[in-house]
């Protein structure tokens, strides 16, 4: 569970993210929506410890985001999985190697990377692209790559921020519907994106975040809790 409490995030003078408040259960899929400038990518970095905040908490089952030493939020950011606009996969490796390096920072056997890479290849459906080179893909298959990378370590939540936002209409829909399957195999998904006609056709709860404050937040028809 994710709980934001009265978090106040400062750039300056401003406060970016002004006492929101949000709790969000496990297994749920949020789009985090908002004009850009609102707050969403702040909300992110506050929540995988990227980020300090100004006052409040941010608990995330039972941790305690905002007082973890640097050491703490690196395990803690292993329960995350992060996907980004850009995908920030590494030019000079190709998927496999992309993948499996994020095992490889963290000591895995060699036995265990060979046997993980090719389970979460397939999840993405990129069974047969595994010694392609990112220049190689399009950007849906590129940002199918960053979110393999961000299931090898099996995690509780997965954070994408704005990750439809490089791609055209249909391959967004594509990614979104990765998503929704991760999601149904009981991983939390935060989404943020600007495009509000993809969330209506997710039915999921949307929070609108406006001015760095909660404006809004929706229980969309798929809401089941
Ligand atoms: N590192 C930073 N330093 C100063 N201001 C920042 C920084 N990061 C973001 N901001 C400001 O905070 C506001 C919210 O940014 P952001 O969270 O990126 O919004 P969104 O993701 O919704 O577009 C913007 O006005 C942005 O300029
Ligand atoms: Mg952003």
């Amino acid at each position: 569970m994710i709980v934001f409490e009265n978090v106040t995030k400062k750039y300056g003078k401003t406060a970016v993210l002004d006492k929101v408040n949000l709790t969000i259960e496990n297994g749920e899929f949020v789009s985090l929506i908002g004009p850009s400038g609102a707050g969403k990518s702040t909300f992110v970095y506050t929540l995988i410890g990227a980020e300090k905040i100004d006052s409040g908490s941010i608990m995330v089952d039972g941790y305690t985001v905002n007082t973890m030493k640097d050491r703490a939020i690196q395990f803690y950011r292993r329960r995350i999985g992060v996907v980004f606009q850009d995908y920030k996969l590494l030019p000079q490796k190709n998927v496999y190697e992309n993948v499996a390096f994020a095992l490889e920072v963290c000591g895995f056997e060699r036995e265990d990377i060979k046997k993980r890479v090719p389970e979460v290849l397939d999840i993405v459906g990129l069974k047969g692209k595994a010694r392609q080179f990112p220049h190689q893909l399009s950007g849906g298959e590129r940002q199918r790559v960053a979110i393999a990378r961000a299931l090898v370590h099996n995690p509780g939540l997965i954070v994408a921020d704005e990750p439809t936002g490089n791609l055209d209409p249909k391959t967004a829909l594509e990614i979104i519907d990765l998503l929704l399957k991760i999601n149904a195999e009981g991983t939390t998904i935060l989404l943020t994106t600007h495009n509000k006609e993809l969330v209506d056709f997710l039915k999921r709860r949307v929070v609108t975040l406006e001015d760095g404050k909660v404006a809004n937040d929706r229980k969309g028809a798929g809401y089941n809790k």
